[in-house]
């Protein structure tokens, strides 16, 4: 399992929106990519509609020029999934987030693929350990989370599984990387990173719109114009240390007092604030920024922030909302 040279043949299971999106990528990058779904023509169709979608994001320039014509050159249809894995180097699965479909598919996928092969599950949430069970290889098996849509979301989280080679998770970072995204390992715990992070937010979101306290619509608008709007360049970690974690940890003690437990001050941001450490006022925070980079890393920020106001400026509002 040496490098991604090794990787030529790909299959993408569950060719939906998530698996047409991957699949698009992968075939954009000169991969070979069978479709497989649950019968022939679904895969057919969705081939259909993967070239179709290619050629508006190449004339609306999404897509580099010739794009299309490559993921059409690359992208088959495969009656089965058996069909489709047969001689894949790399295997894709996307079907729905049902954890004895997955398990089903995963059983044949691994039962008619090459030994070698690699299998990546696209699973939101469900652990690796669950679904490795349905591999019969499970070193082969780990968790490869893209986002969605998957062709322009730079981020995929990787996630090994209890058996998962380590040879196999470089190969799987490579491929990422080769694909031009970011990948970022992570553990092996439900909802990985993202989708725990992601899902936290929206129960919070949905607690104050049971409350009364805001509509859907402003809460979105909050998010998009405050602090949702610094996510597309930094993590809570930087913004914290931004801010000033002194500030973090008094804003807690006021939110437990009214809403309990669920927000007491994290242990680890009190023993933080206790050392002295209040982020990039003291000079060190929750990440070791150096204390020299201070002045750029701000002028960083002002100027990154000025231009993603001037982008969604030039951009309008999003239609319909
Ligand atoms: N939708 C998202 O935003 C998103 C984001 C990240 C990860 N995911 C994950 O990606 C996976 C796929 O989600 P999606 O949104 O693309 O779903 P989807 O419903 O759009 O696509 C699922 C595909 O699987 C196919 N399928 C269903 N049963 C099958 C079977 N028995 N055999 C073969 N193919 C079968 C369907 O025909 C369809 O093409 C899920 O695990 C989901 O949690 C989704």
């Amino acid at each position: 399992m040496a490098s991604t040279d090794t990787i030529t043949t790909t299959a993408v299971v569950g060719s939906g929106y998530m698996g047409g999106g991957i699949a698009q990528v992968l075939a954009s990058h000169g991969y070979k990519v069978a479709l497989g779904d649950v019968d022939g023509d679904t895969a057919e169709r969705a081939r259909a509609r993967l070239i179709e979608q290619a050629r508006g994001f190449e004339a609306h320039g999404l897509f580099p020029d010739g794009a299309a014509q490559t993921i059409e050159g690359n992208l088959t249809a495969a009656g089965s999934i058996e069909e489709a894995v047969v001689a894949a180097d790399y295997i894709a699965e996307a079907v729905p987030e049902e954890p004895a479909l997955k398990a089903a598919i995963l059983r044949r996928i691994s039962a008619a693929a090459l030994p070698r092969a690699v299998i990546g599950t696209n699973t939101s949430a469900i652990p690796i350990g669950e679904l490795a069970q349905s591999v019969d290889t499970p070193e082969r098996f780990l968790g490869v989370h893209w986002m969605n849509p998957a062709p322009f979301i730079p981020g995929v989280e990787l996630i090994p599984g209890p058996d998962t080679d380590p040879d196999v998770l470089n190969l799987a970072e490579e491929l990422i990387r080769a694909l031009g995204k970011t990948p970022a390992r992570v553990a092996d715990t439900p909802g990985f990173v993202a989708n725990r992070l992601q899902f936290a937010l929206y129960k919070e979101a949905a607690q104050i719109v049971d409350d009364g306290a805001a509509t859907p619509e402003q809460i979105d608008a909050v998010v998009s114009n405050t602090f949702g709007f610094r996510l597309a360049l930094f993590g809570p970690f930087a913004i914290g240390d931004m801010a000033g974690l002194d500030v973090y940890e008094s804003s807690y003690r006021t939110l437990e007092k009214a809403y309990g437990e669920r927000f007491a001050v994290p242990e680890t941001l009190t023993a933080t604030v206790k050392n002295g450490n209040l982020g990039l006022k003291s000079g060190q925070g929750f990440l070791d920024i150096d204390p020299a980079d201070r002045p750029a890393l701000l002028a960083y920020r002002d100027n990154a922030y000025a231009r993603l106001s001037h982008l969604r400026a030039q951009l309008g509002a999003a239609p319909g909302l």
